[in-house]
């Protein structure tokens, strides 16, 4: 089949966006450029029409989709504190309909995959029928020393469960929580695991001021957070010794606000990523990513949405969008493109899916959507794009239209 479209933007390394482009595609992508070969079915999309690879949510917490307005935001704390006060309820009210209606959502904003981080592997049964391509990453999270082996029998199980349905639209990977809620024993047992079978990692890291306190010093928010709920004292490990664990691993680093130079340092030497949570990040009033600095040491990033136990939505261009609008310090043309790049190819790159640019041989994971009017500066596109476009006309995936 051949899509025609006024821009073709390929996220490719050069960043190429072909105007009156075309692209010959099966389950792949076969050919893009333009005057191409004739096919059989051939559909010009009109005035104003873009195609580009279909967006990629690198990190949600789907089993948390209940949440509306019962957690407390404004404060990383007191929101953590109402996290562990509603988390059961919250997991028992997101059934069948309410996994239905976050995949839903992020189906209309244009999202062929999306990385989720599970707890419990309770959401299996539901995003096991998918139609969006799943990176599923089994979570390992406890820091009591006489729930070391439980713990870990349990994660072995989860595993095994999710990796028996991988495949081309499903993979699987570890999440470690954090560096302040994960044993150091648990952390080493399943790091292995992943190093073994060569699967991604994703870890929460240097979210908020409370954790650069209690890393550092063992003082702060997190002293009196952890004497109510687990009665430990100390930190179990120093934040470069944390990073250290991930070398020669696959592994993105979630948030990273308070990430020093230091540890930036060692992000870039393991050569691994960082997501960007934007709308998550301002709602529980951490600060904002530094992403002039992320850029200066070379880091690749994705943005994402995290689950809605931290943001309204899970429509990945409104969050590109508040990302343009919050990151000031950025010329919006060229944070714009940087942006396309986070949620297509780098992303891809983070979940190992082989999609995220419109190139031969990739998975023609694309979408379709007009712009209001024409764009007279190209090189104003990528901004044109994040400002205009809610929902998409098409989402293809392995080359079937999926909306
Ligand atoms: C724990 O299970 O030990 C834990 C959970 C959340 C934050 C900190 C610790
Ligand atoms: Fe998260």
């Amino acid at each position: 089949m051949k899509l025609k479209a006024n821009y073709v933007v390929t996220m490719n390394k050069s960043y190429e966006i072909i105007e009156n482009g075309e692209i010959i595609f099966d389950k792949e992508i076969i050919e893009i450029g333009t005057n191409l070969p004739k096919c059989e079915k051939e559909i010009d999309l009109g005035e104003n029409s873009v195609i580009m690879p279909a967006l990629i949510n690198s990190h949600t917490h789907l089993e948390f989709s209940s949440n509306k307005t019962l957690l407390e935001y404004g404060d990383f704390i007191i929101w953590l504190n109402s996290v562990i006060k509603h988390r059961e309820t919250l997991f028992v009210e997101c059934k069948t309909e309410c996994f239905k209606k976050a995949i839903d959502e992020m189906k209309k904003s244009g999202i062929c995959a999306f990385g989720e981080i599970s707890s419990t592997g309770d959401d299996l049964k539901y995003l096991k029928h998918s139609p969006l391509k799943v990176a599923y990453f089994n979570e390992i999270i406890g820091t009591a020393p006489g729930a070391v082996d439980m713990l870990y029998q349990d994660f072995l199980v989860r595993l095994s469960e999710s990796q028996a349905l991988e495949g081309k639209n499903f993979k699987t990977g570890i999440s470690i929580h954090s560096p302040y809620s994960v044993h150091p024993v648990l952390m080493d047992k399943v790091i292995e695991i992943a190093k073994k079978k060569n699967l991604p990692i994703q870890a929460h890291f240097m979210e908020s001021k409370a954790e650069r306190r209690w890393l550092d010093e063992g003082e702060g928010e997190f002293k009196l957070f952890f004497e109510k709920h687990f009665k430990n004292a100390k930190p179990f490990i120093k934040p470069i010794e944390f990073l250290e664990k991930f070398k020669n691993t696959k592994t993105t680093f979630v948030h990273c606000v308070y990430a020093n130079d230091k540890e930036l340092s060692k992000i870039k030497e393991i050569k691994a990523d960082i997501a960007h949570c934007p709308v998550s990040n301002r709602l529980l009033n951490v600060g904002l990513l530094d992403l002039e600095r992320v850029k200066n040491f070379s880091i690749d990033y994705s943005v994402a949405t995290d689950g809605l136990s931290s943001n309204y939505s899970l429509n990945l261009f409104k969050e590109i969008r508040a990302a343009l609008l919050m990151h000031i310090e950025l010329h919006p043309k060229y944070l714009a493109k940087d942006l396309l790049k986070a949620v297509t190819i780098n992303a891809a790159k983070e979940l190992g899916f082989n999609n995220g640019s419109l190139e031969p041989g990739k998975d023609a994971d694309m979408v379709t959507f007009k712009l209001p009017s024409k764009v007279t500066q190209k090189e104003l596109l990528p901004l044109q794009i994040i400002l205009h476009t809610n929902e998409v006309d098409h989402l293809f995936i392995n080359g079937k239209l999926i909306k």
